[in-house]
């Protein structure tokens, strides 16, 4: 449990005292509710909130949409249409979904930059971090196999290109295809197995979220300033932080109401927007689209996925080194998955004592440049790879290693912190205090 000092729920009526000696069930929702939670929390914090809205939404849509849905190779593309034509509610089921899918990603990004720039994923909070990379992993995992049921063109081209490259993987790679796909190539047997793990998986990824909220709800949030919640007595918890319910519920619906506003805007006006309009020609394994690319939160990592190519000195001295165990597509693969890997890693790599980069100058500058490197290998990812683009993607790839196994790590030893607020209620009183100025001064209001 939470080591922040708080009160916790005392059962009064004679029946909540019976199922509470049988079932702590209410006591739990209390505490969960009632958490006492940093009062200087910004905006940057709503992003669990939304997280959670969508795995709701998408399990919903997803479930309704199962129903009138078909995971066979001759029907599914028509079922498609049938629900978009005849099911009612259906296109905006779909659509609903579809578009759900992008907004889960959008917040999950803001969410993980959220906890790279205040340092969340610092200790205590290195198993909420891993269990937040395993549930992002899960999230790639089922928007790719989800990708795959309507069985366009580009589900069709993308599962081949995508479980191709577990092919590369030596000695047993084509074991594994074989049997992810559930035979040579991607057919029915691979609908049928995708369509019953993109079911399946959302509801693991239910369990995680569970297990990621009961962290970080053991070691409390972290805030803006990095600062720890006073544990020292209930008065001093109590002047840093205030109840979940109803300060953050109401902060976190507000800004969910304006997310879904824009969110259903995209819905009804534009929903296909986001969307390959190759999806909307059924699959046909005789004809390779001319550009194959992944939806836009895979971006990102599919240039990663191909910027080692053959000339890259790496790759060439890896092929040397391994007596070509490791060839360009095998070291493509790996490099993917170990982008995502030194990230969950960031815990172990970022050397500063301080948590939180607003009291870090340098690190600033190279986080920024982070997320700047982030929205250009997304946008090298959907340019074929020809021309200038391999080089971009290969600079980019590059920093995004450099980021987290040279300047994190070099960071800690060679930046010189600014000094952090003692409590997170002197950095309330300076910058969020009602009626208090920067410095903590009383403002005068207009009445006075
Ligand atoms: C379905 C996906 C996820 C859900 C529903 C979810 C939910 C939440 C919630 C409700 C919080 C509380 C604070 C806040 O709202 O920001 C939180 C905190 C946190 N999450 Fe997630 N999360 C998800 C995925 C992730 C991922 C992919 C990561 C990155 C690895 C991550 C890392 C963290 C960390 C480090 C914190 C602690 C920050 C703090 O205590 O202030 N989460 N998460």
């Amino acid at each position: 449990m939470s080591g922040i000092p708080h009160d916790h729920y005392e059962p009064s009526s004679g029946g909540e005292k019976w199922l509470h000696k049988r079932l702590p069930i209410v006591g739990l929702m209390y505490d969960t509710l009632m958490l006492p939670t940093p009062k200087n929390l910004n905006w940057m914090w709503i992003w669990g909130i939304v997280l959670t809205f969508c795995l709701v939404l998408q399990i919903i849509t997803g479930v309704v949409l199962a129903m009138h849905y078909t995971p066979h190779v001759d029907e599914a593309f028509a079922s498609i249409e049938h629900i978009m034509r005849n099911v009612n509610g259906g296109a905006m089921l779909r659509y609903l979904h579809m578009n759900g899918a992008s907004l889960f990603f959008v917040a999950v990004y803001a969410h993980i930059f959220r906890g790279l720039y205040y340092g969340s994923y610092k200790a205590p909070r290195e198993v909420t971090w891993i269990i937040g990379m395993l549930i992002y992993l899960l999230m790639m995992g089922t928007a790719f196999m989800g990708y795959v049921l309507p069985w366009g063109q580009m589900s069709f081209w993308g599962a081949t290109v995508i479980t191709g490259l577990f092919g590369a993987i030596p000695f047993i790679g084509e074991s594994i295809q074989t049997w992810l796909l559930g035979g040579p190539a991607v057919d029915n047997a691979t609908l049928n197995r995708f369509f019953s793990l993109h079911y399946l998986m959302p509801f693991i990824i239910a369990g995680l979220v569970i297990v990621h909220i009961w962290a970080f709800h053991t070691t409390g949030n972290n805030n803006p300033t990095g600062v720890e919640v006073r544990r020292t007595s209930k008065a001093d918890a109590e002047k840093d932080t205030v109840p979940f319910w109803p300060y953050f519920v109401i902060k976190d619906l507000f800004a969910l109401a304006i997310i879904l506003a824009v969110f259903f805007a995209v819905v009804g006006f534009m929903p296909n927007y986001l969307g390959h309009p190759d999806n909307y020609i059924e699959a046909n394994p005789l004809v390779t689209p001319a550009h194959i690319v992944p939806e836009w939160y895979f971006l990102p990592f599919y240039a990663i996925l191909r910027a080692f190519d053959g000339d890259v000195w790496v790759v060439i001295a890896a092929s040397f080194l391994t007596g070509g165990i490791i060839d360009a597509k095998f070291f493509g693969v790996l490099a993917m998955f170990g982008a995502i890997a030194v990230m969950a890693l960031a815990p172990w790599l970022d050397t500063s004592s301080v948590r939180s980069g607003r009291y870090r100058p340098m690190f600033k500058w190279w986080f920024w440049l982070f997320v700047v490197n982030f929205f250009v290998l997304m946008w090298v990812g959907a340019m074929p790879a020809e021309g200038i683009y391999p080089y971009i993607a290969l600079i980019g790839s590059t920093y995004w290693f450099a980021y987290f196994l040279v300047i994190l790590p070099l960071l800690g030893v060679l930046e010189k912190p600014l000094p952090q607020p003692d409590t997170i209620e002197d950095d309330f009183k300076a910058n969020l205090g009602k009626s208090s100025s920067k410095d903590g001064a009383p403002v005068a209001t207009p009445a006075e």
